[in-house]
């Protein structure tokens, strides 16, 4: 299904979230993947932070003020999004502490309206709640637009850190599929955010 509308027009500028410490990651994979199938339905720009690139430095900080301007400009590149993917592993049956507290440091509406594609990782498929249970409440807090279909990988679902699940492409590609059809609800409005038409 291809969405002309908004191919015809400026890129979408979705900003992807993996929040894995280490490389190579499960979570970046599925992450890749995840904005690799929204451009082909949708035209876009992608970021991808790995916040294992930014963690130590983020996780110094105790307030906003106190990150350091590499950092601080991740966090605007998420505040300015028009689709944040937000990937996580999953640690200790929970987000880690480093997710959160990016998240925590994200001004308090810069996400309002915002879609969020929802996604996670685990060593199996116990935690896979984790997205409806911890993702999705922190990113409503947000006042973002969460979008219906998470998708969780188990290291079952991967081999050499390439998807070699069949059941977790289809899960990708369905995420995609329903979420392509909410931005035809949706309109870009000045400056860089999508609003509710
Ligand atoms: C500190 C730590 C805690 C973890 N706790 C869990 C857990 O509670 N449940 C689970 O399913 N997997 C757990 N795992 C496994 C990771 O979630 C899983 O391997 C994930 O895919 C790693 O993502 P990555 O490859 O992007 O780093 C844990 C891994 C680490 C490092």
């Amino acid at each position: 299904m291809a969405f002309d509308t908004l191919s015809a027009s400026t890129p979408l500028k979705v900003v992807a979230v993996a929040g894995s410490s280490f490389l190579p990651s499960r979570t970046l994979v599925l992450t890749d993947a995840l904005t690799a199938a929204l451009g082909e339905q949708l035209n876009i720009d992608v970021h991808t932070i790995n916040l294992g690139d930014i963690a130590r430095d983020l996780g110094a900080a105790l307030s906003r003020g106190e990150l350091p301007a590499h950092v601080e400009a991740e966090l605007k590149q998420i505040e300015s999004a028009d689709l944040v993917v937000a990937a996580t592993p999953v640690y200790r049956g929970a987000l880690p502490g480093h997710f959160k507290h990016l998240f925590d440091l994200i001004g308090i509406d810069s996400l309002a309206n915002t879609p969020v594609l929802l996604a996670a990782t685990g060593g199996s498929d116990r935690h896979a709640l984790v997205i409806d249970h911890q993702l999705r409440p922190l990113f409503s807090f947000l006042q973002a637009i969460t979008l219906p279909i998470g998708v969780y990988g188990s290291t079952a679902d991967f081999e050499n850190y390439e998807i070699s699940s069949s059941l977790l492409q289809a899960r990708i590609q369905l995420a995609v599929e329903r979420a392509v059809p909410l931005f035809q609800a949706y309109r870009r409005e000045a400056p860089a955010r999508l609003k509710i038409a």
